[in-house]
């Protein structure tokens, strides 16, 4: 319990920031062809890390941002500051805060933060997970037909192309495909039901540890294989565990 609560209190602390920094100029730390990085990412893992750290100083921190202290520690975050730092930059309200806590490698506690939408996900291993303290479960939709997917092209060359054809086979079979450039926010929106799938050919822990446990304490099930082209990136299949998605 105790480490579910430092874990909100960090979210909330880096989402009122990134709220605070929102449509204000920005800092470029770096781009790429298909993605960017800002000064606020940094400024934001900088402001968990003191929460967490200062709270559990033996624990190890492994950030979108850099790492802190002995990875192999029992206990170690897993931190995305701001996932969707391209919908940050061009002024699109749909990013939030991630932060979960895995115990020898087995995720216990995941928190979700959208600080537009004043929302917060929070789960921890063997209890209810709630939405701005409410209870919630995954979609009942059985069909793929009737489902809503979103589907994820990631940054790289590598990572878009193994997407597409699946995207392309995807579009076909469901009611709508959607890309909405937030791994963490598509996690938490398949906890909650409003989507039914979420997949993505090449992600990286800190996107979608938090929203794994959501979504598997809300009753969804998600399936995770390391990319060997890809160090430290996986395919994930996160859904509401009904859909013949394969
Ligand atoms: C990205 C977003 C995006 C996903 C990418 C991630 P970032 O995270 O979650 O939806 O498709 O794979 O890298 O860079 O905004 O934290």
């Amino acid at each position: 319990m105790q480490h579910l609560e430092v874990a909100k209190e960090a979210a909330l602390a880096a989402g009122e920031l990134l709220r605070l920094r929102f449509e204000k100029p920005l800092t470029v730390n770096a781009t790429t062809a298909h993605d960017i990085k800002l000064e606020v990412d940094v400024l934001a893992q900088d402001r968990i890390t003191k929460i967490l750290l200062e709270r559990f100083p033996e624990h190890a921190l492994y950030g979108e941002e850099g790492i802190v202290g002995d990875q192999t520690s029992d206990h170690q975050w897993v931190v995305d500051p701001l996932d969707g730092t391209v919908n940050f930059f061009y002024g699109i309200p749909h990013f939030c805060v991630s932060i979960a806590l895995r115990f020898r490698g087995d995720v216990m506690v995941g928190v979700i933060y959208d600080p537009i939408r004043d929302e917060l996900w929070s789960g921890e291993k063997g209890l209810p997970p709630l939405l701005n303290g409410k209870p919630f479960q995954v979609s009942a939709r059985a069909h793929l037909a009737e489902a809503v997917v979103s589907i994820g092209l990631a940054k790289t060359q590598e990572t878009i192309e193994a997407g597409l054809p699946l995207l392309g086979e995807m579009v076909h079979r469901v009611r709508k495909c959607r890309m909405m450039g937030s791994a963490a926010l598509d996690m938490a929106y398949v906890a909650c039901g409003r989507l039914d799938a979420y997949i993505e050919q090449g992600i990286s822990l800190w996107d979608i540890a938090a929203g794994w446990l959501l979504v598997e304490a809300a009753g969804g099930r998600v399936e995770m294989e390391p990319r060997k082209d890809m160090p430290d990136k996986f395919r994930i299949v996160a859904s509401n565990g009904r859909l013949e998605l394969h």
